[in-house]
C-alpha cells in the first residue's frame, strides 16, 4: 500500500518547497497538508494533495490527521508547541510505528546572547555528529529549543514505535518552488534596514560568520529522509541521533554587505554600494517589531557556523546548487 505522509507549512517557503519536491518526486505518496487557507491554485498544482483545514492550534484536527500517516513532516513554525504535542499524541495513537520529521533550524547554536561576538568571528564550527551531545542540551533560552526538547523526550520516552529526525538547516537562499511563499527571510529583512541606513552594513569588524545552504540543497536531506522513513527507516538515522544540519558553505556579514551593497547601487535601490559599520546597539535593535530581542543582533551581527556531517556520511550529502554568492542577484531582485 502507498505510504501516507502528512505535511504542515506546505504554503511556506520550506514547507512549501518540500512538498512540490515530495510530489513531483513520488506521485505514488498519499499526501496529506494541513492549510489554514487553501491558495487559489493549489488544486490545480497538486490535485492528488489531501486539504485537512486548520491551523497549528487545531489540535484534535492535527492529532487525528497524524494517526493516519506514516510519516509526519511538520515545517512552518519550528517553536509552536501545542502543534508538535498535538503531532505526537496523533503518532502514538497509531497501532505500528511511525516517522516525524521537524523543521528547526541553527538558531539554536547561534551565539546572539552571548554578547563576546557580535560583530566578530566565533572560531566555533559545530557539527551535527562529534558536538551532538552539546546540542542536544542546549540553555532553554536557545532559539528552538523548547521544540526540539519536545521531540527529543517523545523520542526517548517511545522510540521503539516513534521514530524523530530533527533538520536543522542554516541560513536559505535560493526561490522556492511552493504554492506560497518562495523567499526567504535573511534578504528581505537585509534590504529593507539596508535602506533605513542607506548603505549596506554590519556591526563589529563584520566577520561574525553563518552557515548557508540553497533550498535545492536542502531537499535532497528532507527527500532522503522520507524516503528512508518509508523504507522502515533504514538508511538513516532517527532519535537522538537523528539531528541533521544542512550548511553547505558559510559568509561573513562583511562580505554579504559588500556582494550585496554592488547588486543593490546597480540596481539603483541604494546611492552607495560601500558597507557601513553601525553601532552593536543599533544593530540590535532593528528587529525589535518582531518582538523578540535582540533579534537584529541574531541575524546580522552573530556566528552560527554548522557543517551537515551526518547527511554526508549517512547520504553523501554535499550542495550542488549555485552558491550564495551565485544565487545573490536573484534572490535580492525578489525582494525589491
Ligand atoms: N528560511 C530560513 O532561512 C530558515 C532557516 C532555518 C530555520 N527556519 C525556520 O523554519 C520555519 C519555517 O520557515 P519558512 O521560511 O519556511 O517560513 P514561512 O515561509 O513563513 O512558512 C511558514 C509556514 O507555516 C505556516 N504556518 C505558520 N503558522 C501557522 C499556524 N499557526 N497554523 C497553520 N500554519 C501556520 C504558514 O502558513 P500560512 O501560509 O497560512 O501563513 C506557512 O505555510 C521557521 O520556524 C523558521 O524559523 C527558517
Amino acid at each position: 500500500m502507498a505510504p501516507h505522509l502528512f505535511l504542515t507549512g506546505g504554503t511556506g517557503y520550506i514547507g512549501g518547497t518540500v512538498l512540490d519536491t515530495l510530489v513531483k518526486t513520488h506521485p505514488e505518496y498519499n499526501i496529506s497538508v494541513l492549510l489554514r487557507h487553501v491558495p487559489e491554485d493549489f488544486v490545480r498544482r497538486y490535485p492528488d494533495v489531501k486539504i485537512v483545514m486548520g491551523d497549528y492550534d487545531s489540535g484534535e484536527t492535527i492529532s487525528n490527521a497524524a494517526v493516519n500517516a506514516n510519516v509526519v513532516i511538520h515545517n512552518g513554525n519550528s517553536d509552536h508547541e501545542p502543534s508538535i504535542n498535538a503531532l505526537i499524541a496523533g503518532l502514538l495513537r497509531r497501532g505500528s510505528p511511525s516517522f516525524l520529521i521537524h523543521l528547526s533550524g541553527t538558531g539554536i547554536v547561534a551565539d546572539w546572547l552571548e554578547g563576546k561576538y557580535v560583530g566578530k568571528l566565533n572560531p566555533k564550527v559545530w557539527n551535527d555528529i562529534d558536538d551532538l551531545d552539546e546540542i542536544v542540551s542546549r540553555p532553554d533560552r536557545e532559539l528552538h529549543r523548547n521544540v526540539d526538547k519536545i521531540i527529543q523526550k517523545a523520542a526517548s520516552d517511545h522510540g521503539d514505535r516513534l521514530k524523530t529526525a530533527i533538520v536543522c538547516p542554516p541560513d536559505i537562499y535560493g526561490t522556492g518552488r511552493g504554492p506560497g511563499r518562495t523567499q526567504s527571510v535573511f534578504f528581505p529583512l537585509f534590504v529593507k534596514q539596508a535602506r533605513a541606513v542607506g548603505r549596506p552594513f554590519y556591526a563589529g569588524d563584520g566577520t561574525n560568520t553563518r552557515s548557508w545552504v540553497h533550498i535545492e540543497d536542502l531537499m535532497v536531506i528532507y527527500l532522503k529522509l522520507v524516503e528512508a522513513a518509508v523504507n522502515g527507516g533504514k538508511g538513516a538515522d532517527w532519535g537522538r541521533d537523528g539531528y541533521y544540519f544542512a550548511a553547505t558553505q558559510e559568509a561573513s556579514q562583511v562580505d554579504i554587505a559588500k556582494a550585496a551593497g554592488k547588486i543593490l547601487k546597480a540596481t539603483g535601490v541604494l546611492s552607495d554600494a560601500e558597507p557601513c559599520k553601525i553601532a552593536d546597539q543599533e544593530v540590535d535593535t532593528m528587529l525589535d517589531s518582531w518582538s523578540i530581542p535582540h533579534l537584529g543582533t541574531y541575524m546580522f551581527a552573530a556566528n552560527s557556523r554548522t557543517r551537515a556531517h551526518r547527511a554526508a556520511k549517512l547520504f553523501g550529502y554535499e550542495g550542488k546548487s549555485l552558491s550564495l554568492w551565485e544565487a545573490m542577484e536573484a534572490d535580492l531582485s525578489a525582494c525589491v
